[in-house]
């Protein structure tokens, strides 16, 4: 646990029924131009229109960027901040998932410097907000409304990097279940699992602290609750709402504390082979958390606590039986949810370990983090186990290479 710490949170959140409703009060007489900054898959899921109705009616000029690459690479980053600053806007909206949001928050730190992404790679700390960011999260999710840092992919590197400044936390954050409503099942469940990580590593990270464990105490508990309705129920939208709030606090716990080694290993994953962010993370979590369990056993008996509605049962069981516990719900969700988890689903065999192992064991910043240390052989055996047998989520050969 931490000795110091700290809580930053965007400027103001908005949630509820109808919260999308609040754009146009945050923006009357106080911008000219907004960018709307999304994706195709966003776009053409409708969810463009009731914000840009919004801002319509708030009298605020629009310009949208639509074409946002998901999980970019630092220089498609760039080229979308290099068109950001064609538009002479003076807020940006971001409507979409954790890839359309970071991006935002790499052109609000940008816009009035020379910096270019790459630069900020190099040198985080250099990015000064001058334009104000709303984000309107689509998935349940990432948490990078409520986050300081920008995930963007090096190709050299093949890695995923993430860029950590304090300026890009946003400023307007909008929480509306409305949107999830069509979010097909396999991205609501990879993205909730990606959610779920974040609480449980910010809990048992070596960052810890009150203020983190607050937030991912209770992001925990609405995951654990509410993950299967919210996939499985187009209109469940109380559960999709409570994903939602899961998904900001667990983001407001990695600015508090920091996610730990399911982060780290998933990073080659995705920027090397474009497994999907939430993916590679559910195919991580259980066998680092298993092998977290020495290590993690007060930790994991406090969330069984928080996450389980087992009442009296509880006072029964000893610290470890509540930990076994813990981890086997989260495998029921995991396979109920049938999110790939097995590398060979994407192809990639043994011959890829090695490589695999050492880009893994360069992310520090988040290994640091983990309480039990992770070695080469460690790294090795975690990366070995999802390797083996395709998973039975995937039967139509469907997740091969898939981005
Ligand atoms: N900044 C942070 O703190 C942070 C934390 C975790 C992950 N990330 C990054 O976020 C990115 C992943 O974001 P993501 O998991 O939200 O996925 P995403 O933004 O890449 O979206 C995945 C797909 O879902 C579609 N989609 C999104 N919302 C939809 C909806 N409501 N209906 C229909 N389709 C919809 C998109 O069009 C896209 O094709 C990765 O690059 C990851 O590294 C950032
Ligand atoms: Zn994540």
């Amino acid at each position: 646990m931490l000795d110091q710490y700290s809580l930053s949170l965007p400027g103001a959140v908005y949630s509820g029924k109808g919260a999308l409703g609040r754009i146009r009060d945050i923006t009357e007489g106080k911008y000219r131009k907004a960018a709307v900054f999304t994706d195709k898959g966003v776009e053409q899921a409708g969810l463009l229109a009731r914000p840009m109705e919004q801002l319509r009616e708030a009298g605020v000029d629009t310009v949208v960027i639509t074409d946002l690459p998901a999980e970019p690479n630092c220089d498609e980053a760039q080229g979308i901040v290099e068109r950001f600053l064609q538009t002479e806007a003076d807020i940006i909206v971001a409507v979409g998932g954790g890839s359309v949001m970071d991006v935002a928050k790499l052109a609000s730190i940008t816009a009035d410097t020379s910096l270019t992404v790459r630069e900020l790679l190099e040198n985080p700390g250099l990015g000064r907000k001058s334009v104000p960011t709303m984000m309107i999260p689509t998935t349940a999710g990432t948490g990078s409304e409520a986050t300081m840092n920008s995930i963007v992919a090096v190709p050299e590197k093949q890695l995923k990097v993430g860029i950590v400044n304090r300026e890009m936390i946003p400023d307007f954050v909008i929480l509306d279940g409305s949107l999830l409503k069509n979010l097909p099942k396999k991205i609501a469940a990879s993205t909730g699992i990606d959610a779920m990580a974040h609480a449980v590593e910010c809990f048992t990270s070596n960052k810890a602290n009150p203020f983190s464990n607050l937030f991912a105490k209770e992001a925990a508990r609405l995951i654990f609750q509410n993950i299967e309705a919210a996939c499985e129920d187009p209109d469940a939208e109380e559960a999709k709402t409570n994903m939602l709030i899961a998904a900001f606090y667990a983001g407001v716990a990695i600015s508090a504390s920091g996610t730990t080694a399911v982060h780290a290993l998933s990073y080659p994953l995705g920027g090397k082979y474009h497994i999907p962010h939430g993916v590679s993370n559910a195919m991580l979590l259980l066998p680092v958390m298993r092998f977290n369990q020495s290590a993690c056993g007060k930790e994991f008996a406090e969330l069984f606590d928080e996450v389980t509605k087992e009442g009296s049962q509880a006072l029964k069981m000893t610290e470890e039986e509540k930990g076994e516990k813990l981890l086997a719900r989260m495998e029921e969700i995991i396979r109920r949810l049938e999110i790939p988890s097995s590398l060979s689903d994407f192809g990639i065999g043994a011959e890829e370990l090695e490589d695999l192992v050492k880009a893994g064991l360069d992310v520090k910043r988040l290994l640091n983090n983990n309480k039990k240390e992770i070695t080469y052989e460690d790294a090795r055996r975690l990366y070995l186990e999802i390797m083996k047998e395709p998973s039975q989520g995937i039967t139509d050969g469907k997740g091969k290479g898939e981005k």
